[in-house]
């Protein structure tokens, strides 16, 4: 059955052919024409067309999708050729220029003059963001496509933050956050403390500075690994500690002593009162002065330092003094010196020793008695420092020299420098300004047509003066 069937289909399809082509020839009647001219992005509706054209028979095109004829574009079969009847051109259809938007603007990515298939991409100027999901419109038949893109201008989001948190310099109701706006955190209540930043900024991206921070239960850094330091806490718990609790130290081991405090408290930022104190070995210390010589081996400044159990011995260097206390002492587990440190008093003095800027008012000697006082002048223009605990004396006590004394310095102004702000002497001829301490020095503008910047009046302090300035 099935293949009789097929047979049939075949023979029916010969017939066809030679229906046809008896029928083609048939229809190339003199001077006709077949097929269809060509015509650059047009065509002719399938439905249209014919197998055969007579002469004086027309054909119509249109044109193809995306172009447009401003004219009909009509073909007359003519003694069998075709022949351009009406003289339309299929060309790009084009879509009307792009619109601009508010706060960017448009690349073109492909095509030309906006025709027909050309794609544009839209951007936004810094500092705003594109609010459409598409950001590129492509030229179609109908126009442009998708919705003209959107910038806005970036702005932060805001995290919701927990009650215990104050959040300073929050918009008001649903402004926008802009680039540069700050927001400042603090914790609401006791025995809590900021974790993360305490001020976070709206960047340029629209991202935070950093995260929005968070309010946590202040707990103090417990540092056990200070192996010679015994710690008690008050309450004795185990765990973080928190705001309120205390924490008492001693030093394991003989011959240490705690330096620092004993007691520190968890305040409420999460900070210690005080820094953990340290356990240093006990030593007595003293201070040698220079007529006094010990038996043992001193350190820089002539310290001497040593430990518990340990004697040493002192006697005095200068002629004529005398040792005021025991020259055998020995240092006491507490760090003391028993019995007390002594003193050498009385004996004398060497030649006076050198002062900068100063000399001696008399003749130097070559050694001095004991409370003989040597008086000491400043050089010119310096002027001697009379601030409480300064004096023009050194006096020679217990065989070393007492006193301070200082030269404050002089200022000096060259006229190269006056020159250059503008300024001169108010008073008198122009000339380098060298004068001492505490001098009052009054200066003018060189050219009449510029104003004074500063104060016209100054004072030599130590070696400077401010100058004023014309401008
Ligand atoms: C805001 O909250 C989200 C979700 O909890 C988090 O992923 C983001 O990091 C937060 N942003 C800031 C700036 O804290
Ligand atoms: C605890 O130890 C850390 C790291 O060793 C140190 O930076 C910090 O200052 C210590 N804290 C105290 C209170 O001593
Ligand atoms: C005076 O000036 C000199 C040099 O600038 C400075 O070293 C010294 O400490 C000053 N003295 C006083 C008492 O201001």
């Amino acid at each position: 059955m099935a293949s009789s069937g097929k047979l049939l289909k075949m023979r029916s399809g010969l017939f066809i052919l030679f229906v046809w082509t008896s029928l083609s020839v048939d229809a190339s009647t003199p001077n006709g024409c077949s097929g269809i001219p060509d015509e650059a992005n047009a065509l002719v509706p399938e439905s249209s067309k014919k197998d055969s054209y007579n002469p004086g028979d027309t054909i119509d095109f249109t044109c193809q999708h995306g172009f447009t004829s401003s004219k009909k574009i009509t073909y007359v079969c003519v003694e069998k050729k075709w022949a351009k009847l009406r003289h339309g051109v299929c060309s790009p259809k084009r879509c009307e220029s792009p619109s601009d938007i508010l706060n960017g603007h448009y690349i073109r990515l492909n095509g030309e003059n906006f025709a027909f298939g050309t794609t544009i991409r839209y951007i936004c100027n810094e500092g705003y963001q594109m609010m459409t999901q598409t950001d590129t419109r492509t030229c179609r038949d109908g126009g442009w496509d998708n919705r003209l893109p959107v910038c806005e201008e970036i702005s932060c989001g805001l995290n919701s933050t927990e009650t215990n948190i104050k959040v300073e310099r929050l918009p008001y109701d649903d402004e926008l956050i802009k680039h540069g706006h700050r927001l400042t955190f603090s914790c609401v209540g006791d025995g809590l403390k900021l974790e993360g930043e305490s001020e976070i900024t709206c960047q340029i991206n629209g991202e935070w500075s950093s995260s929005f921070p968070k309010c946590v239960e202040a707990t103090c850094p417990l540092n056990t690994t200070m192996e010679d330091l015994n710690i008690e806490r008050d309450p004795d718990v185990e765990g973080p500690v928190k705001s309120g609790h205390r924490i008492t130290f001693s030093c394991i081991g003989d011959g240490l002593k705690l330096k620092g405090q004993r007691e520190i408290t968890c305040q409420s930022n999460g900070q210690w009162s005080s820094p953990f104190p340290k356990c240093e070995e006990v030593t007595c210390t003293a201070k040698l002065k220079g007529n006094m010589k010990s038996n043992i081996k001193e350190q820089p400044g002539r310290e001497i330092s040593v430990k518990p159990g340990q004697t040493v011995t002192l006697h005095c260097v200068n002629k004529e003094s005398q040792l005021k206390g025991q020259g055998r002492i020995q240092c006491q587990p507490s760090g003391e010196w028993n019995p007390p440190f002594p003193e050498c008093t009385g004996g004398i003095c060497g030649p006076p020793p050198y002062v900068e800027n100063a000399d001696t008012k008399e003749m130097a000697k070559t050694e001095y008695k004991a409370w003989e006082k040597v008086e000491y002048k400043c050089f010119d223009k310096y002027t001697l420092d009379d601030r409480p605990t300064y004096s023009g004396f050194k006096t020679c006590k217990n065989g070393e020299r007492t006193g301070n004394i200082y030269c404050l310095n002089p200022c000096s102004v060259t006229l190269d420098t006056m020159n250059e702000k503008g300024i001169k002497l108010k008073y008198g001829p122009p000339r380098k300004i060298f004068s001492p301490h505490k001098d009052q020095i009054q200066f003018a503008c060189l050219r009449e047509n510029e104003r004074m910047k500063g104060n016209s009046k100054q004072i030599c302090s130590n070696g400077t003066m401010t100058l004023p300035e014309c401008v």
